[in-house]
């Protein structure tokens, strides 16, 4: 169905959000921006808007497809989607399946170690802030969601684990570890909002024991690696090849 784009909503560092004609969806485009270290670190990247569009509309549709509901309605353009209009909540929900990252930057745990069972970390979101990380205490106190919500967040966060790792094994990636946010819609139910893509996953390649080739995520912008969307590129395209 065709959308007519309204109003900008909001605009964040990857992406805009725009009313739509019903006033239930938006829609999101995704930007070429990319930023890291709470954009202390800004460059464009041409190109990359259109494949985490991609990358997001087939994983959002696998993760409809086990049962698991999502923001996402359909694609409306190369760097556009159709999702339904959420009340955001403000937490950065991360899980760990390999340790990396800030893990092993704030904490003696080695690099590489495999966390099992995987790792679940919650920030609250807000940049102004640097996306603090939360204890269970702080949690309570910000009353943003109660016990039951947290207890579906994060439910809903370790099954999407579950079929994601499961997915991209399938496609000879390991996914190391990825963020997620989550909304409410207007009937009141707890989706998977933002974007599933090499902008908020790691994966490694499978088929390389290189520390730094195998990289195919953000980390390549983050560690100036190159080659960032030569690997966004690749990610698109195993998926659209599907399991070997
Ligand atoms: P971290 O190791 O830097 O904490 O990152 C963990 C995961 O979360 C990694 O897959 C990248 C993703 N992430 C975001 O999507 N947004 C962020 O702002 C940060 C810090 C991490």
């Amino acid at each position: 169905m065709n959308h007519i784009q309204g109003s900008l909503i909001y605009e964040g560092k990857a992406k805009r959000i725009f009313a739509c004609e019903n006033p239930d969806l938006v829609l999101i485009e995704f930007k070429n921006d990319a930023t890291a270290f709470n954009a202390k670190k800004r460059s464009e990247i041409e190109g990359k808007g259109s494949l985490n569009c991609k990358i997001s509309a087939s994983l959002f549709k696998l993760l409809e497809s086990n049962g698991i509901p999502t923001h996402f309605l359909e694609l409306h353009s190369e760097t556009f989607m159709i999702a339904d209009k959420i009340n955001v909540i403000p937490l950065e929900v991360v899980i760990r399946n390999i340790a990396t990252g800030s893990l092993c930057r704030e904490t003696p745990i080695n690099q590489g170690t495999i966390l099992n069972p995987p790792l679940l970390d919650l920030y609250y979101k807000d940049d102004e802030l640097g996306d603090p990380i939360l204890t269970e205490g702080r949690l309570k106190l910000l009353n943003i969601v109660d016990n039951i919500q947290m207890d579906e967040i994060e439910m809903m966060t370790r099954s999407v684990n579950n079929i994601l790792k499961e997915y991209f094994d399938s496609l000879d990636l390991l996914l190391v570890d990825f963020k997620l946010e989550f909304g409410t819609n207007s009937s009141g139910t707890i989706v998977v909002a933002d974007e599933i893509s090499p902008d908020n996953c790691r994966f490694w390649d499978k088929k390389n024991s290189d520390p730094k080739q195998r990289i195919l995520d953000k980390d390549r912008f983050r560690q100036d690696l190159g080659g960032v969307l030569d690997a966004y590129e690749e990610i698109l395209k195993r998926i659209e090849k599907g399991p070997s």
